[in-house]
């Protein structure tokens, strides 16, 4: 059986990452979405709110599920008998950063990265353009699933009080 992570942030998930968990699901015995914590951002939701949205708009998938760690994710991969990672790259300016974190990756712990291109319709897309966008009360309907949307405002106004 051949189980494989994609990690992230997830804060929140948006159509560009559902791409990448569909594409892998059907590739894959089981998909593990792992939500992680990347040190360079701060989040707007919580790790058990980012699951269990994740979770919801995850259920038709059968083999895949959602689980979260604080550590380094090759221990997370070595803990859970993963060998190999998959993960998105929408354009060039994520290669440097990604190639990175693949190697040490690999260096670590033995674990391998495979890239997946972005569908092109995707290849702009972030949580964190999605989340700067919905704070000027623009329209990201178009970025993350329906059933986000509301939680989505809810949070950016508490956060920023309306403003
Ligand atoms: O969605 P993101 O924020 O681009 O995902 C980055 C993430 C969370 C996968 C990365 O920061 C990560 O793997 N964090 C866990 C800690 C870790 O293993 N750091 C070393 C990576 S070389």
């Amino acid at each position: 059986m051949k189980r494989v992570v994609c990690p992230g942030s997830f804060d929140p998930i948006t159509f560009g990452h559902l791409d990448i968990i569909e594409r892998s699901a059907k590739m894959f015995d089981e998909v593990v979405i792992a939500v992680l914590v990347n040190k360079t951002k701060s989040t707007l939701f919580t790790v058990p709110e980012r699951i269990e949205m994740i979770s919801e708009v995850t259920a038709k998938f059968p083999n895949v599920r959602v689980d979260s760690w604080s550590g380094l994710l090759v221990d997370y991969c070595e803990a859970n008998h993963i060998t190999v990672i998959v993960k998105g790259l929408r354009a060039i300016t994520d290669f440097d950063y990604e190639l990175q974190m693949s190697q040490i990756n690999l260096q670590l712990k033995g674990i391998e990265t495979l890239f997946m291109s972005t569908a092109p319709a995707h290849s702009f897309l972030s949580s964190s353009l999605v989340k700067e966008i919905a704070s000027y009360n623009g329209d990201v309907s178009n970025y993350i699933p329906a059933t986000l949307l509301e939680k989505l405002k809810a949070r950016l106004a508490l956060v920023h009080g309306g403003n």
